[in-house]
């Protein structure tokens, strides 16, 4: 398939540009950079230094990619930071998500395929998660983003633009040469790694008196690779609708860093610190529709091999893209 990847040059749509690449797709990137680095962008796919703000510039992209189906990756993504600048998400993630939607039906996309996540259930009523389950966000990034899933399903009735949206859990690890580099890191593992490295001193744990039994959040740490994976499949015909993707297993943050100590032999001071705005105490998925309706299965479920791959990454790239 012809494909237009948004946000191709970021984290997550830099592995799956080069995993559709190597599934025989042909994929035109379209990026901003203001997240995304040039340099993780696949040399084999087209790319478009995009400008969303500018009037017409995203339908102008997808009329000269003229894609059979559009992924789109590009948003901001970090729940604190939606908590103290709400208009930057509903402005990125659903006003932008709309312009795109708009050009995909104006220009007769037939697919368009939606990174949602797991942000827009909130605390959830029992884990692990089905996709069923009550949608209430706690911060606005996952509430952009339920708005847009929700017109989604209003597109797809009335212009038969057909969806497919992933609500990923927490995406990790690395693939050989495209990884994990925000220009501010707030992520866990990868905040943990620069410590490993050498670049900071300590890493900071943000809340120690949740619900959890060490008190720290546990989430659901998913291989990037196992991610992309998931895209490929739903781009096949007649895959449509919502899904969670994530491993099933929980991890702590003690956990986490934890693993971290034990893959790069390093110690890692940690600081207990207050708790952080907007999140969720517990999020773990039931990717059993992912299984049985995509025939998805990750090959990378282990936390373990995904902080293997992360940590190789960053050994290989100490200063990210900037190298
Ligand atoms: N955390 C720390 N210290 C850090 C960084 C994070 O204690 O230095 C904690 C957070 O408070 C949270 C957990 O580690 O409890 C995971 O935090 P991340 O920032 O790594 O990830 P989030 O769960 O907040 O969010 C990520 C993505 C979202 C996505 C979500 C799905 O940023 O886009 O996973 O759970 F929606």
């Amino acid at each position: 398939m012809n494909v237009l990847v948004t946000g191709g040059a970021g984290y997550i749509g830099s592995v799956c540009t080069e995993e559709l690449l190597n599934a025989g797709h042909q994929v035109t990137v379209y990026d901003n950079l203001t997240e995304g680095h040039r340099s993780a962008v696949d040399p084999r796919a087209k790319f478009i230094l995009g400008n969303p703000e500018e009037e017409g510039n995203i339908l102008a992209a997808v009329e000269s990619a003229k894609p059979d189906a559009i992924l789109h990756f590009a948003a901001s993504a970090l729940v604190g930071e939606s908590m103290m600048n709400p208009k930057k998400y509903f402005h990125n993630n659903l006003v932008n998500a709309l312009k795109l939607a708009d050009a995909a039906v104006a220009c007769g996309v037939k697919k368009f395929v939606f990174s949602s996540t797991c942000a827009t259930y909130g605390p959830p009523e029992r884990v692990p998660m089905t996709e069923d389950l009550p949608q209430r966000p706690i911060n606005p990034y996952g509430e952009a983003k339920l708005m847009f899933e929700k017109v989604l399903i209003w597109y797809r009735e009335i212009y038969q633009l057909d969806f497919i949206a992933f609500r990923y859990f927490n995406a990790a690890g690395a693939s050989e040469k495209f990884g994990e580099h925000h220009r501010i890191e707030t992520h866990l593992i990868p905040n943990v790694l620069q410590v490993a490295l050498g670049h900071k001193t300590h890493v900071e744990i943000f809340g120690t008196d949740y619900p959890t039994p060490d008190g720290t959040c546990i989430r659901d740490y998913i291989h990037i690779k196992d991610l992309a994976q998931a895209h490929i499949l739903g781009l096949q015909p007649g895959k449509s609708g919502f899904f969670n993707l994530g491993n099933g297993d929980g991890y702590s943050v003690k956990e986490v860093i934890q693993m971290c100590e034990k893959i790069t032999g390093k110690n890692i001071p940690a600081i207990e610190k207050s708790r952080r705005a907007g999140d969720p105490p517990r999020l773990v998925a039931a990717a059993n529709k992912a299984f049985t309706e995509l025939g998805w299965k990750p090959q990378y479920p282990k936390l373990e091999d995904i902080v293997k791959t992360a940590w190789a990454w960053h050994r290989k790239h100490p200063t990210g893209y900037a190298d």
